[in-house]
């Protein structure tokens, strides 16, 4: 059992948070203390609890979030700096954050800058793009630097809770006696393993030998995870990370010893104390180890984690050394020790004058990511010489195990260190570092390329050792101070989400008598279902109940839009992940492993997995949507010029941090249940077969949502419904189970043919959209639709032609995500005007200037574009950024440097706020005015960490006249709101906060007597006095968007109540060697009318550049050429961590532009700024202009979305590149295809 479960399931601490349960996003940090016998002190800890085995924990003091302060009591200032720096949005990631930042006080009450850092490399937010937790928690350092992101402070340092070191929780004495004691043999006997704790190194050795098939684990961190998601049992585990030998560091005449059980946290430690004393020739492996620790997973793993599998140089094992070369490992995952051998230590050598080491790893994100290729290179040149003596080049990632390339290491041998050797080196790596086309983890061509490039680098680096031996507009003058509308105030369940007493779905107390539910998937894209056998899902203890198709009592077609898919797959599968059914256990592990025995049989059909496969087979869902405006041929006739190209925009994972999550209640009469839900809209009764008045969804709040639980969490909760007929059921996917069925953004293919004159003015687009829409309709049309209205961007095209197709695979179904085929549609229209600007030879920056709309122009969907702002939010950018200066700064540094270059971009986004569907735009609100004063306010939408209810109550206080403390929200549920639109569209702060002001306008009037009999009186006397008159305290609002009604085939009425503007600008710098890219400086200029409040709406821009970021340049969904999908958890899946904020951040909030058609005059944006990413895209593809140009290439070039590390390098063509060319497409299979 791991810590997290037994803290959460056993202790019933739910402030310790699941995201992943494979140690890669840091929601379930808690800091474990325990007293060192080696170091003979008492050492802290952050790690990750999803890892921790409960048996290993023996001697360890445990402080989770829950343990360090509560808002009733008495707040950790850790909890208090990161709710008020406005830190937290959904908070389900935030007790992680907490408790990191907790531990690293724990251990240094003054850290650095860097320290700060450091402690965060392990912790993943979706919300807030990280800078406002960074940025409170820098209050901490010794030197306060904001360093260079300009945002204004909304909130007082000075006002914080000091820190206190002497206030904190001490060590229990009794553990520090225990550590103290001889140590001691340890069993602990499970239901499936056998845990021993050997005391003694001869105790270890006898257990080997007796039990050789045991497996060792000291940080869990390798072995946990096949265990936990490949069903793997190993029936007897050693820990031997207490025996005192496999602990010890020793410093010897060759290098250091580290015993294997050293944490890389102490590895780092003692390597960077032996690189400060010794001369700087002796550690030269030091320093490349250290270097390459800093990108070794995050820092709780780094705390339990030991160097087994790692670089290393030379080990001993039993009582004989090895080195530790291409012989040790003999295949994947397998060592050249016996079953029952161990390895005591590890010896790192130092080095010597004329040597030069350097290690490189290039992975998809550089911070806490497995490598794409790895290496470590070593070089000894004879005395006083540049003559190579030893040469030895190491590979990982380019077989499955570490491979030598030998031909190549003895060819060097004797060579002088100069271009000739270079040639020579490259061209027989090209020939010797050969990895077949299919080869599993995909990108051949890159990961062959890079073994030169990363041979280029380590050559350059040695040559050069030869060589020398934000802000936002103020409330107007006079407004009240308890008036609170536009004023920063924080997220209203902030602090309770940094003490971890926020509650969500999962973390419901159980009921009595509840169950667990398991999906059982489908693990075939498209297949009849021959037969299903649960005869070994039966033997599983705890199981109790099956779920089919033929079990569902009402209906089992479903859907958001259009009823097209069923809850549960009857005889037919069609994507690997289709639900077939559920086992319902006693507990979620029982339930997991009774559906992994689970036995279907199926008759394979063939899928249609891609976009080119959907057009090769005209596989589309009907209709095919059509906009036009203009003579798209009369245009194309009077153009000078003509191009044609194609962009391909991959899909994205919402990878919201709470996964989607159900606890359904029957009620025992009448068909009543309740359902505790994480979802965006709830849609059950139809499947039950009872009335939609007997069933009431409940959502207390989300751990984010961004779409993925608008329509497609719906299922889930279905199925958990049908199996709590008779009992409670719950229901948490695991982030496997949730990436794998939930679906994402749909990819898109956006072909385009552009008519352009000399100038770069545009007259005629033609463009058609495919997009991947998986094996349902879901929202597709509705997102096909909104890309047609985002084609344009903010350009004003006279003729234009757009068509839309929705692509029918065998993919689980695409869904909603933040933008909803908006990004995917602008990102189109950047692709063509990047080419035009191209071909015209004309900086990209005038020709997108020149094709801007103006004020009154009319957009291809004939909606007169009114109160138009991005010219003013283009010229406010263009000062901001310094836009002119830095364009002749990044043209300076081009010409200086040949292997690496910058870009810069600036890039405007026009968004459309209305739900296209015209029905959807209306919603309702219920005030009650209790007699004490109290008001509780429920609206139609959900709190997922948009700060919705916040500005709710902002509205509320505003329209009552009270101040915001007086104002609660509970909850969303079914029973107070009916018939609730989604919380999506960004739609959802104009819609509730117009229907919360109409019932609040309601109940001023009932009170509006009583003022005015007392005109003197207070809130509490008015609504005293209306109770003893009999007067109806409670009223419902409702609101519905006006004049809107787009009809497609008149191309004609009002699609959008109005339109969010902005413009961002980016300066990048890519590695044309390796691809890696970094965002060196972005201004955002945004506007969001009058800023209800520009805390919340700052925390939205800031973390939807982000998610674009990584929509944009590094997340990538992987899919096999059979339809499964091989990305299935943040170790596979990256998005952007700490490390890839802009070094230089600006976000601003447009001053005086208020909004005629929003409550307040503000405007929305919880989608708008995720295009804003779309500046870092092209400006990496201006680096790559500047990279291509030296090779002499100019014009025009594809690049597709994300622009990952691959893609960059494969762009910047050069001699390197032209030696590792792609195979044939058609000779070979590949491990994933572009979907
Ligand atoms: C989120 C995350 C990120 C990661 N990032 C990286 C990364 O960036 N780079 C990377 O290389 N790896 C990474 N890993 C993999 C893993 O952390 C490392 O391989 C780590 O070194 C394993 O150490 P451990 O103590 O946790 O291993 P465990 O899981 O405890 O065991 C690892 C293996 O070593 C064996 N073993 C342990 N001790 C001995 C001994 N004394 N003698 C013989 N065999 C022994 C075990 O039987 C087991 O097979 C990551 C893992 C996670 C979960
Ligand atoms: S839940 Fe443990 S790291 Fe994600
Ligand atoms: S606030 Fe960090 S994931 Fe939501």
């Amino acid at each position: 059992m791991t810590l997290l479960t037994y803290l959460r399931r056993k202790l019933g601490l739910t402030g310790t948070k699941l995201g992943c349960a494979e140690g890669g996003c840091g929601a379930c940090t808690v800091m474990i203390s325990k007293f060192h016998p080696h170091l003979k002190c008492i050492v802290h800890h952050a790690v990750n609890a999803c890892l921790a085995p409960v048996c290993s924990l023996h001697h360890c003091a445990v402080i989770t979030v829950d343990g360090i302060g509560t808002v009733a009591s008495r707040l950790h200032p850790v909890q208090e700096r990161i709710a008020k720096a406005h830190g937290s949005q959904c908070g389900f990631c935030t007790p992680g954050m907490v408790m990191s930042m907790y531990t690293l006080l724990r251990n240094n009450p003054e850290p650095s800058m860097v320290d700060i850092e450091e402690a965060f490399q392990g912790n993943l937010c979706r919300c807030t793009g990280y800078r406002p937790i960074l940025e409170g928690y820098k209050t901490f350092a010794k030197v306060l630097d904001f360093g260079l992101w300009y945002c204004a402070l909304m909130y007082d340092p000075s006002k914080f809770i000091p820190l206190d070191p002497t206030q904190e929780v001490i060590f229990p004495p009794e553990l520090l006696n225990l550590g103290k004691q001889p140590p001691r043999q340890m069993k602990f006997k499970g239901e499936r393993v056998l845990w021993i704790q050997p005391s003694t190194l001869t105790e270890l050795l006898d257990l080997k030998s007796h039990y050789p098939e045991s497996k060792l684990v000291v940080g869990n961190t390798e072995v946990g995870m096949p265990m936990k998601f490949k069903n793997l049992l190993y029936p007897v585990i050693l820990a031997p990370a207490y025996i005192s030998e496999l602990n010890s560091v020793q410093h010897t005449k060759q290098g250091i010893v580290f015993g294997a059980a050293c944490t890389l946290t102490l590895l780092g430690e003692v390597l960077r104390d032996a690189v400060a004393k010794l001369p700087t020739y002796q550690t030269e492996v030091f320093k490349a180890i250290l270097e390459q620790l800093r990108w070794f997973a995050g820092k709780q793993i780094r705390n339990v984690a030991v160097c087994l599998e790692q670089t290393i140089i030379k080990y001993c094992f039993k009582f004989g050394a090895v080195l530790m070369d291409d012989n040790f490992f003999p295949g994947y995952r397998k060592t050249a020790l016996k079953p029952e051998e161990i390895l005591l230590s590890i010896e790192i050598p130092y080095t010597k004058k004329g040597q030069y080491f350097s290690a490189f790893k290039q992975s998809p994100r550089q911070e806490d990511d497995i490598a794409i290729v790895t290496c470590g290179m070593n070089v000894v040149f004879k005395e006083g010489s540049n003559i190579v003596e030893k040469i030895l080049l190491s590979f990982g990632g380019m077989a499955p195990t570490t491979v030598i390339p030998k031909t190549t290491c003895k060819k060097l041998i004797g060579s002088a260190w100069n271009e000739k050797l270079l040639e020579d080196a490259c061209a027989s790596l090209a020939e010797e570092m050969v990895l077949p086309p299919s080869a599993p983890g995909g990108m051949v061509p890159y990961r062959r390329t890079l073994t030169l490039s990363l041979f280029f680098k380590f050559y350059l680096t040695v040559k050069h050792y030869l060589a020398v031996d934000l802000q936002h507009e103020a409330v107007p003058p006079g407004q009240s101070s308890e008036d609170f509308v536009g004023r920063p105030i924080m997220h209203l369940s902030a602090l309770k989400q940094a003490t971890g007493e926020a509650v969500y779905c999962d973390d419901i107390p159980c009921y009595e008598n509840e169950l667990h539910l398991a999906l059982i998937t489908s693990t075939k894209a498209h297949a009849h279902i021959l037969s299903i056998d649960t005869g070994e899902a039966m033997t599983v203890p705890g199981v109790v109940a099956f779920v089919f198709a033929k079990d569902i009592p009402g209906s089992n077609i479903t859907g958001p839009a259009f009823y097209d898919e069923s809850v549960l797959a009857e005889k037919m599968v069609t994507c690997v992940g289709h639900i077939v059914g559920a086992v319902v256990a006693d507990t979620q592990a029982h339930a997991q492993r009774a559906a992994k025995v689970v036995k279907i049989t199926y008759d394979e059909l063939k899928p249609i997995i891609s976009i080119q496969d959907a057009i090769d087979s005209q596989s589309f869902y009907q209709p095919v949507r059509t906009m036009k405006k203009g003579d798209t041929a009369q245009g194309f006739k009077d153009s000078d010029h003509i191009l044609e190209g194609e962009i391909h925009i991959g899909g994205q994972e919402h990878f919201y941090l709470e996964t989607n999550c159900t606890v359904a209640v029957p009620k025992g009469e009448d068909g009543e249940m309740e359902l505790f839900v994480s979802t965006q809209t709830a849609l059950v009764a139809k499947a039950l077969g009872v009335p939609a008045n007997r069933i009431v969804c409940r959502v207390k709040r989300m751990g984010g949502g961004f779409g993925g639980k608008e329509s497609r969490s719906i299922i889930l909760s279905t199925v958990v419904a049908v199996a709590a007929m008779k009992r409670p059921v719950r229901c948490m996917l695991d982030r496997d189970e949730d990436m794998l069925v939930t679906g994402g953004r749909h990819p898109f293919l956006g072909r385009y043919k552009v008519g352009y004159m000399t100038s770069g003015k545009i007259i005629a687009l033609d463009v058609t959209f495919y997009a991947n829409a998986g094996n349902s309709k879901d929202l597709s049309f509705s997102i096909v639709e909104r890309a047609l209205f985002h084609m344009e961007n903010s350009y004003n095209i006279p003729h234009v032609c757009g068509t839309g197709y929705m692509c029918k695979t065998n993919l689980p179904s695409n869904t909603a995500f933040r933008g909803f085929g908006g990004p995917q549609g602008m990102m189109v229209a950047e692709s063509w005007m990047s080419d035009v600007a191209l071909a015209c030879g004309i900086p990209s920056y005038e020709v997108r200037r020149m094709n801007l709309y103006n004020e009154g122009d009319l957009t291809p969907f004939n909606q007169r574009l009114e109160q138009f702002t991005i010219g003013k939010c283009w010229e406010e950018c263009l000062d901001i950024s310094n836009y002119m200066k830095r364009q002749g700064a990044v043209e300076e540094f081009n010409r200086q440097h040949r292997w690496t270059k910058r870009g810069l971009s600036i890039i405007p986004t026009k968004f459309g706020i209305s739900f296209t569907s015209v029905f959807l735009n209306q919603a309702g609100a219920l005030v009650h005015i209790y007699t004490d004063g109290s008001v509780l306010l429920t609206h139609g939408g959900t709190e997922m960490g948009q700060g919705l209810h916040t500005k709710m109550v902002q509205v509320a206080s505003r329209a009552l006249g009270i101040p915001c403390s007086k104002i609660f929200i509970s909850e969303t549920s079914t029973n107070t709101v009916a018939n609730t639109s989604p919380t999506a569209a960004s739609a959802s702060s104009d819609l509730n906060g117009m229907a919360v002001y109409n019932a609040c306008q309601t109940l001023l009037q009932r009170l509006e007597p009583y003022k005015v009999k007392n005109p003197k009186g207070s809130w509490e006397d008015w609504v005293n006095a209306a109770y003893f008159d009999r007067v109806n305290l409670s009223a419902n609002g409702f609101y519905k968007t006006p004049d809107l009604g787009y009809n497609f085939d008149s191309n004609s009425g009002r699609a959008f109540n109005y339109f969010s503007y902005g413009v961002s600008c980016s300066e990048v710098e890519i590695d044309c060697l390796t691809g890696r890219q970094k965002t060196l400086h972005t201004t955002i200029v945004m506007d969001v009318g009058k800023s209800l409040n520009p805390a919340i709406d700052i925390g939205q821009v800031e973390g939807a550049f982000m998610q674009g970021l990584g929509l944009f340049t590094l997340e990538e969904l992987h899919y096999s050429p059979q339809g499964s999908l091989l990305t299935r958890g943040p170790g596979m899946y990256k998005i952007p961590a700490f490390g890839d904020i802009p070094v230089e951040l600006q976000v601003s909030l447009l001053r005086d532009s208020p909004n005629d058609k929003a409550i307040f005059s503000s405007k929305v944006l919880g989608e708008p700024p995720l295009f804003m990413a779309a500046s870092v895209f092209y400006a990496i593809k201006d680096a790559i202009t500047a990279a291509r140009s030296e090779s002499g290439l100019s014009g025009p070039f594809r690049l597709d979305s994300p622009a990952t590390s691959e893609r960059i390098r494969n762009a910047c063509e050069d001699r390197f590149t032209k030696l590792c060319p792609p195979a044939e497409p058609g000779t070979y299979t590949p491990w994933a295809v572009r979907v």
